[in-house]
């Protein structure tokens, strides 16, 4: 199998003009009067020539536009590439990362092997430079990431590797740049695991081969364990979410449960986490089974699981110094002979009784004993991120995931880690008048609420699982995949939730960068 693109990132002191590269990008406001001061630069050593783009209309500054101008023998760079930056009033970390992810997309439409960028420039006094080298780091990688480790026919070739440096002409800068690349590089990197970990087909990966796939995550870190338990295990446990959805699939499911054990002191004086995610390596809907339209999207069902894997990655490389549980409940949710149907009352690990009324809502069914063994492990803070409804994808599209929870300080927290990494989320509403339609007469609780509202049903059933510890849930049905390729990135899965949790780890481990 053909290796994903091998990112190479690093910072150079070097003068914009001079330096020597096949794609050097620069960021254009498109409401600034005349060009940025490094652009205007750059324009004189060019003969006008990026005066010209602009004057001709080929290029306004709009965001997620870009237009080249090739070099000439007064700048070092082969080709200029002139990123949109959109408004400039708008602007946040995010449009830093995002034009670099714009940039490293073209390099590698293009086949461009080394690319420079300067994008910072334009917000310089803004934003700080540490903050800007790791947006620009973790743009990179996302907006370079291709999933094409299964096609033989090579046709006109892909690179094997990238190699992309921020560049200053002031080495202070760049020591700043530096620091944020280095966690920059180590998230972009992780989202990259996950995306391809994510992207494979459900007759690759299954529970096992995830299982697998997290164990050998845990041997690149001794602070990192692993610990699987195999179908017997979740038996003896009465793990029988986990077991129901499990059975109508010849591959069996797993419970994966990494920890990460941070070897600073400073760790035990803050909450210990647990992550739980959704690992359904094909939804079929089982007995319940979905329609034909798309199903083969549901791949991807087990990207909340993934994230977490991500997640656990990240903070290992990281050395946060916050302890960190990832539980991962994997299976294959199909219709078989032994197959759980609709009508089945399932004994969870909680104890909790549920009526399963439709065999496609199966994350929860998983996701309960998942959430109730973190709960017992004396998590202070239990977060669980899912593709758990078409409801929220109904209602948020695919710009952001459904942010639920029980404690307010958690939700805000989480908000501002999606504003710092980028990954947005919307708050929605999960609380009684909600659980009350989970209610079953023949069991304690029932698997499907009524009609309307299913990200919020979905949500409050999963709140009774959490042992009165503060939670809070992310829908991602939505944002897990790009279904098109766009400026910034290729199609198929999207990452979603990697940089947001390491970023909310980050945030409480009082790590900036
Ligand atoms: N994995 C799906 C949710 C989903 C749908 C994710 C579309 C991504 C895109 C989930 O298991 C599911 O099937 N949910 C049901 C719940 C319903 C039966 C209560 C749904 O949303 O229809
Ligand atoms: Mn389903
Ligand atoms: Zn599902």
């Amino acid at each position: 199998m053909k290796e994903i693109i091998d990112v190479e990132l690093k910072t150079r002191k070097v003068d914009f003009s001079k330096c020597k590269t096949d794609l050097l990008a620069v960021g254009q406001f498109c409401d600034t009067k005349g060009l940025d001061k490094l652009n205007a630069e750059l324009n004189r050593n060019l003969a006008g020539a990026i005066e010209q783009v602009i004057k001709l209309g080929d290029f306004k500054g709009k965001d997620g536009t870009s237009a080249i101008v090739y070099g000439n023998d007064s700048i070092g760079a082969r080709r200029v590439l002139l990123v949109g930056l959109g408004e400039r009033k708008k602007a946040t970390v995010d449009t830093v990362r995002k034009a670099a992810a714009n940039a490293s997309n073209k390099a590698v439409e293009m086949k461009v092997k080394t690319v420079s960028l300067a994008l910072h420039r334009a917000f310089e006094g803004r934003f700080d430079l540490p903050a800007m080298g790791q947006a620009m780091a973790e743009g990179t990688y996302f907006g370079s990431y291709r999933y094409d480790e299964f096609v033989t026919e090579s046709g006109d070739g892909r690179l094997d590797s990238l190699s992309v440096e921020l560049i200053d002409s002031d080495s202070e800068k760049t020591k700043k740049l530096n620091k944020g690349l280095r966690s920059g590089a180590i998230i972009g990197k992780a989202q990259s695991y996950a995306r391809t970990l994510a992207n494979r087909p459900a007759n690759v990966t299954n529970p096992i081969e995830l299982a697998a796939a997290a164990k050998q995550l845990s041997r690149s870190s001794e602070r990192l364990s692993c610990t699987i338990f195999d179908e017997k295990q979740l038996a003896a446990k009465g793990m029988g979410g986990i077991l129901a959805v499990g059975s109508g699939s010849v591959n069996k499911p797993r419970f994966i449960v990494l920890k990460y054990s941070s070897a600073s002191r400073a760790a035990s004086t803050r909450p210990t986490v647990g992550l739980v995610g959704k690992a359904i390596t094909f939804d079929s809907g089982g007995i319940s089974i979905k329609q034909a339209a798309d199903m083969e999207q549901m791949k991807l069902d087990k990207t909340g699981g993934i994230t977490v894997l991500g997640t656990m990655k990240a903070a290992a490389e990281l050395q946060l110094p916050v302890n960190v549980y990832g539980a991962i409940p994997a299976a294959e949710n199909m219709p078989g002979g032994a197959s759980y149907r609709p009508g089945d009352i399932i004994t969870t690990f909680s104890g909790k009784t549920v009526e399963v009324q439709n065999t496609d809502a199966e994350g929860r069914m998983i996701l309960c004993d998942a959430l109730s063994y973190v709960a017992e492990q004396n998590c202070d803070i239990i977060i669980d991120i899912a593709t758990l409804t078409g409801a929220c994808r109904v209602a948020l599209g695919k710009h952001m995931a459904g942010l639920m929870g029980n404690d307010d300080k958690l939700i805000k927290q989480l908000q501002r880690a999606a504003q710092d990494s980028g990954e947005k989320v919307w708050p929605m509403p999960s609380g009684d008048e909600y659980a009350e339609e989970m209610k079953s007469k023949i069991a304690d609780l029932k698997n499907v609420g009524g009609k309307w509202g299913g990200a919020c049903t979905g949500a409050a059933f999963l709140r009774q699982f959490v042992g009165g510890k503060r939670w809070a849930h992310l829908d991602i049905a939505g944002t897990d995949i790009l279904e098109k390729a766009t400026e910034f990135a290729a199609e198929g899965s999207s990452g979603f939730g990697v940089r947001l949790l390491t970023t909310y780890l980050m945030n409480l481990a009082g790590k900036k960068y």
